[in-house]
């Protein structure tokens, strides 16, 4: 994508984000990502135009304008053909495409029960139920990727990964689908998407899904270069769009060709793009204004690229500065984090469970108004037995977009250290 040179004025992003609440400490962009002023007013002119003559919209524009963002996309990410992407609401809809995609094959027999499916254990939610909801309940059997946490590097996942594939080759067992995450979400990690997909292909996987859904903007996506046959990713996370918005990626071939929305529409036949740009009626605002989304991410120095890699290397600095600050460490080496890390918190804040995990966050939310996940990590039985005094078992998953400031990661910092001197600990939440 091309980029401008000229750049936004600090004055000038703070503009674009006035309207997010200015009490709190926003260090969460992963989870439901953010959107500026002037494209929140894009959005409102297309829902205008809407309303003012809606068959006027639907028979001259709407179409035009989806086609012209699915051309955009197409050329960020680098597809052979526009007709291979479709923008959909979100990731989920997305895994909803493909799993039930993958049903029918076993519908005509192409696939039998207990063939597998592979996926990694920190999948998405959403997608680990879309999987167990079509693929396991037409037969299939699913297996679960385990990785360790802390990770030091790829080479622990690809191993991981290479051994799931022998487990699901076992006694002739044939996979039908892979699974692969190319940003997990927690704990937050980047994959080495490229290799597993090749070993996937090496090993005559079927399918192979990519869920990208944390990706665009804020890693690299070359589709073509993946080499996956389903790629997604939301729009609405790292590039801007309002909620909601995603495209899937679906590489042009025969597998791909009878792939369709699991809202059947009027354009059923006409090709998922199509099929995918007509669900009835409703506000497609949300996916008509990637135009306005490229022409503000150009307004930053280096365009999109530009904006990762200055999140990439605020969010590493901040997650330096925090684990310094508490005596903790990184989840992962800094090389595995995008515009998201993974920071350890003060083992004595004795973080021993989800709940404990949950229950903290709402506690910096409401007492410190810093907004942040975290995630649990059960201590390891080595940890244990070997008399480990207090494992880290909490990590935050700091984020950073163009709208944060350090002040934000200090008020983390600092809430932290207040904690920590006041000898608290989860067990206060839980009582
Ligand atoms: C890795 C991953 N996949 C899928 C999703 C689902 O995204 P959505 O809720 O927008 O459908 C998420 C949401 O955070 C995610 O992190």
């Amino acid at each position: 994508m091309s980029s401008t040179t000229k750049s936004i004025t600090e004055a000038e992003i703070e503009a674009e984000f006035s309207h997010h609440d200015p009490t709190i400490a926003r260090i969460n962009n992963g989870s439901f990502g953010s959107c500026p002023k002037s494209i929140i007013s894009a959005q409102q002119q297309y829902q205008l135009q809407f309303l003012q003559q809606p068959d006027h919209f639907y028979f001259n524009t709407l179409k035009s304008s989806m086609l012209n963002s699915r051309k955009l996309i197409q050329s960020i990410v680098n597809a052979e053909n526009v007709d291979e992407i479709s923008i959909v609401d979100n990731a989920t809809t997305a895994a909803a495409v493909v799993l039930q995609h993958i049903t029918w094959s076993f519908f005509s027999s192409q696939f039998q029960p207990g063939d597998a499916a592979v996926m990694l254990h920190y999948a998405y939610g959403s997608v680990k139920s879309s999987v167990h909801a079509y693929f396991a309940r037409a037969g299939g059997r699913v297996i679960e990727v385990h990785l360790p946490f802390p990770l030091c590097s790829n080479e622990e996942i690809v191993s991981e990964f290479d051994q799931a594939l022998k487990r699901a080759k076992m006694n002739g067992g044939k996979i039908r689908l892979a699974v692969i995450d190319h940003i997990t979400s927690m704990p937050s990690v980047v994959i080495p998407v490229k290799e597993l997909v090749q070993m996937c292909r090496n090993d005559g996987v079927d399918v192979i899904f990519v869920d990208g859904a944390h990706a665009i903007g804020n890693v690299e996506i070359d589709v073509r270069d993946i080499g996956a046959d389903f790629y997604t990713s939301n729009l609405h996370k790292w590039f801007f769009t309002p909620p909601s918005a995603a495209f899937l990626y679906c590489k042009r071939s025969d597998k791909g060709s009878n792939v369709h929305h699991p809202v059947v529409s009027v354009e059923y036949g006409n090709g998922l793009a199509i099929e995918s740009a007509w669900i009835g009626t409703r506000d497609y605002s949300a996916q008509l204004v990637i135009p306005e989304v490229v022409e503000f991410v150009n307004r930053f120095e280096g365009g999109i690229e530009g904006i990762r890699k200055r999140n990439c290397d605020m969010v590493v600095e901040m997650a330096e500065m925090l684990v310094k600050a508490w005596g903790t460490e990184l989840g992962t080496p800094i090389e595995m984090c995008s515009s998201m890390a993974m920071v350890g918190m003060p083992a004595c804040l004795g973080i021993s469970g989800n709940k404990d995990a949950l229950n903290l966050r709402t506690h910096l939310r409401v007492t410190f108004k810093v907004e942040v996940p975290i995630y649990y990590r059960a201590p390891l039985e080595g940890e244990v037995m070997l008399g480990f005094v207090n494992p880290i078992t909490g990590y935050a998953r700091i984020s950073h977009q163009v709208y944060n400031t350090i002040e934000d990661y200090y008020r983390f910092r600092d809430a932290i250290i207040k904690l920590v001197n006041d000898d608290f600990t989860c067990a206060i939440l839980s009582n």
